[in-house]
């Protein structure tokens, strides 16, 4: 990471490409509320909701967390071959259902997002990072266009597919499932490519503790982290009988922050195009078998107490200035 005057590292560039979506919501907050990480944009796309109720919840979070300067660009209604999987039965109507939240104070560019994106990237002092944490079309979607500089990519990271067992499938991960042939452009960009798993972000519960230190904040921004909480986990618990919802996007976020809340383990990624049964299943060699290059860092293994302390500063942090 380079240097600012005075030793302290500079925040990292980052664009955020969501589906927001209670996850995506409390990683737009943790982006925001960091001093690590300098926000140039935020994109959205189909996903856990339609494109557009995604970018209207993007535009209330960002009004809620008083980031009403990040550019937000709409992208992806459907994915590359054009389908539109979409997440509401976990999410809820509006996708980000639950509590009120503020009318957006501003809106959306005029730019899509693969515009905004090469915009951003080729207008930035430093290389880019590319999070993305919903399906990662407007990034296969620039790369295909090849309207930017990739040396001025510093990374795709990504939340997204499994070491392991799926979700929206027994087998596929939501995000991977919804657009695997927008995945594969990504494995097989040879850009430095970051893969954050259900593997790694079932390691990311909120607990009953958790989300009794987001109430006791006091404070607008932690009730209604709390009241997302709420209805994710009530989400969680119908369909996959979980006690508590696992928090997936803000690990990506968290992970800029502090490097050392995840381990990594360096291999060969694909993901399924074709199965009948398997489509969106990221097969992730962990163990060499096909003796292809690796291609991606996989996450492997979180210190969750780490994450949800520095979770928590951040969104207290953010909501005691609103
Ligand atoms: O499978 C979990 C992922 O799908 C998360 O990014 C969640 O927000 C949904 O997009
Ligand atoms: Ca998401």
């Amino acid at each position: 990471m380079s240097e600012q005057p005075g030793g302290r590292p500079r925040p990292i560039p980052i664009i955020l490409d969501c589906d927001p979506g209670h996850d995506d919501a409390i990683a737009i907050l943790l982006a925001a509320a960091s001093p690590a990480v300098d926000l140039r944009a935020v994109t959205t796309t189909f996903g856990n909701c339609s494109m557009e109720d995604a970018t209207r919840n993007a535009l209330r979070v960002l009004t809620l967390a008083g980031a009403t300067d990040i550019p937000v660009a709409r992208g992806a209604e459907t994915s590359l071959r054009g389908d539109a999987e979409l997440g509401n039965y976990v999410h809820g109507r509006s996708g980000l259902d639950g509590p009120d939240l503020p009318e957006p104070a501003f809106g959306a560019s005029d730019l899509a997002a693969a515009e905004l994106i090469e915009r951003v990237v080729g207008a930035s002092d430093a290389p880019v990072t590319l999070v993305a944490t919903g399906p990662i079309t407007n990034i296969a979607t620039v790369l295909e266009r090849g309207r930017v500089d990739r040396a001025r990519i510093a990374e795709i990271l990504f939340m997204g597919g499994s070491v392991d067992r799926g979700n929206h499938t027994p087998t596929a991960e939501f995000n991977a499932f919804a657009d695997p042939e927008a995945l594969a452009a990504v494995l097989g960009s040879g850009l430095p490519v970051r893969m954050v798993g259900l593997n790694l972000t079932h390691q990311a519960l909120a607990t009953p503790a958790v989300v009794d230190r987001m109430r006791a904040m006091d404070h607008r921004v932690g009730r209604i982290a709390a009241e997302w909480m709420g209805f994710f986990g009530s989400s969680y618990r119908a369909i996959w009988a979980f006690d508590s919802p696992p928090v997936h996007d803000p690990c990506t976020i968290a992970v800029l922050i502090s490097p050392e809340l995840i381990r990594w383990r360096r291999c060969f990624v694909a993901v399924e195009t074709a199965g009948e049964w398997t489509r969106g299943t990221t097969v992730v060699d962990l163990h060499d078998r096909y003796r292809r290059v690796p291609n991606a860092e996989v996450a492997m293994e979180l210190d969750a107490d780490g994450y949800w302390d520095l979770v928590l500063e951040s969104i207290d942090r953010l909501g005691r200035g609103r």
